[in-house]
């Protein structure tokens, strides 16, 4: 009975450690020259952008000056996230801003933060600095010196480590130039890209600006979709909007403003990059069909636009005035707003100089509408999620039961029920023909059912509804053939 009870309480305290046990934070932090953890086998830095930063107060330092000091915090920019480990480093970077293999390291740090965050000092001759606990770190102040007669152009860089499994390796800061050096060769494609602008920023999203996000509550480098919105008083409004955007050539992504929640009929802001210029635009439109045509004017009423193409995400930030033009589709009020990203059809050339050249949005590209109708004076909505298209669903549910369910029993009965109850008959019919008939009878109906979901939802007989039409009713005659050659 005592070993018997031993047992449970060891298994009890097992049990109960397993529980309350700490995520593992135990991994070491962090090679002095790879700036690698030393994180289990199998894992790997992160891709994604780091959701920790190295912020510098200077760009520019005198070597010479051994009294400047570099204001370096480093610090989170997603508030519900800290890291528990980290190492920071100077290291110098030769003229197209990249740092060498085994870089010598420079300056030395000073912890702002000491009765916050314990560190210590490591790699060579104590120049780097880095974590001395895995506890949760948000912002950490540091100042940086440099070495007498140290010169040249620098960087910071560190290592982040959340999790044992989830690190971000090598991430550097603003490049610090020494005027005396010679200046970052910049690449030649450099010169022609405009400058980028400020990321859009999500801390504030539902208490200084409204945002509206895909997928929930996501960092901008990690939406789907983003737009947010603020009231600037009067009729002025401020919009940011940005978009994951796959493909070659332009790429665009459009916020409609909208009484329900489909394409068609609305105002909508356009940010439209042309691969060629380089260039990024907002254009206003309305929205027909599938495809938009550019107002007249397409550009009058929007001011402060400026806008980016970088890495695969494109993005537009823009004032709106009402004008005369727009004057029927006021902002005020509640409304749907819709996403839509993709390639653009036609050259932006075109569509810049107002000929009203529609672009569309292709497959795979059905655009996102919020989930409820927003108040766009309102600062404070912070939405997520997308509307659902009942009867699509409805259409896909019926297709499912029509061919899944009806159509496989139906044509069991025709291939091994055709020899049974020989002597039998329902109003003259063998039983596996009733039987047959039936479920055949159900696939019709539901089908016709799906198909008038499907038109109803598109609101209409459009081109593309037609389209669709034909195809269902060669897979129904399809199906009837391959009915016709099984019996
Ligand atoms: C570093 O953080 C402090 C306090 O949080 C802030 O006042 C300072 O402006 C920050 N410096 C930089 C360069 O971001
Ligand atoms: C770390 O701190 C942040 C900000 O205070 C918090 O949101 C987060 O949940 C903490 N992480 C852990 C694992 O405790």
């Amino acid at each position: 009975m005592g070993y018997f009870i031993n047992c449970i309480v060891v298994g009890v305290t097992i049990i109960l450690q397993a529980v309350t046990a700490e995520p593992d934070t135990s991994i070491s932090c962090c090679s002095c020259s790879s700036l690698l953890p030393d994180a289990p086998l199998g894992t790997k830095p992160q891709v994604l952008p780091s959701p920790f930063a190295i912020e510098v107060n200077k760009r520019r330092y005198s070597p010479d000056d051994y009294g400047e000091e570099i204001e370096v915090n480093i610090t989170t920019r997603i508030k519900t996230k800290g890291f528990r480990q980290f190492i920071l480093q100077a290291v110098p970077i030769d003229q197209h801003g990249n740092v060498g293999d085994n870089p010598q390291l420079l300056g030395s740090f000073t912890n702002n933060d000491i009765n916050k965050v314990t560190t210590e000092f490591t790699c060579a001759g104590n120049r780097a600095i880095k974590s001395f606990d895995s506890s949760n770190k948000t912002h950490i102040r540091f100042y940086w010196k440099p070495q007498p007669g140290q010169g040249g152009n620098f960087v910071f860089r560190a290592t982040f480590v959340e999790s044992s499994d989830v690190y971000w390796v090598r991430e550097v800061s603003e490049p610090i130039i020494d005027p005396n050096a010679p200046p970052l060769h910049r690449k030649s494609t450099d010169t022609i890209l405009p400058p980028l602008i400020a990321p859009i920023d999500t801390i504030n999203c539902g208490s200084t600006k409204s945002c509206y996000r895909v997928p929930e509550g996501c960092w901008e480098p990690y939406c789907d979709y983003i737009a947010t919105w603020q009231h600037l008083g009067s009729n002025q409004y401020r919009f940011e909007i940005g978009a994951l955007t796959h493909g070659m050539g332009d790429r665009h992504v459009s916020l409609a403003i909208s009484e329900d929640i489909r394409w068609g009929g609305d105002r909508v802001f356009e940010c439209i990059h042309d691969s060629r210029t380089h260039q990024t635009k907002v254009i206003q439109a309305i929205s027909e069909g599938h495809s938009t045509t550019p107002l007249p004017d397409p550009m009058e009423g929007i001011s402060n636009a400026e806008g980016q193409y970088w890495r695969g995400r494109i993005r537009c930030r823009f004032d709106v005035i009402p004008t005369a033009n727009t004057k029927d589709y006021p902002l005020d009020g509640l409304h749907y707003i819709i996403l839509s990203r993709g390639n653009t059809e036609k050259d932006m050339v075109v569509i810049l100089s107002a000929k009203t050249e529609p672009h569309r949005y292709g497959v795979g590209e059905i655009p996102v509408a919020t989930p409820e109708k927003v108040d766009l004076s309102s600062t404070s909505v912070n939405i997520d999620g997308f509307a659902r298209y009942p009867l699509v669903k409805a259409h896909a549910c019926l297709m499912v039961v029509a061919f899944i369910f009806f159509c496989a029993i139906g044509l069991l009965w025709t291939k091994y029920y055709r020899t049974m109850w020989p002597n039998k008959r329902f109003l003259g019919l063998r039983y596996w023909v009733v039987a047959h008939f039936n479920c055949m009878l159900w696939v019709l109906l539901l089908v016709i059912i799906a198909i008038i979901c499907i038109f109803v939802e598109v609101g209409g007989y459009s081109q593309k509804g037609e389209r669709s039409m034909n195809s269902r009713g060669e897979r129904i005659l399809k199906l009837i053939s391959l009915n016709q050659n099984l019996q």
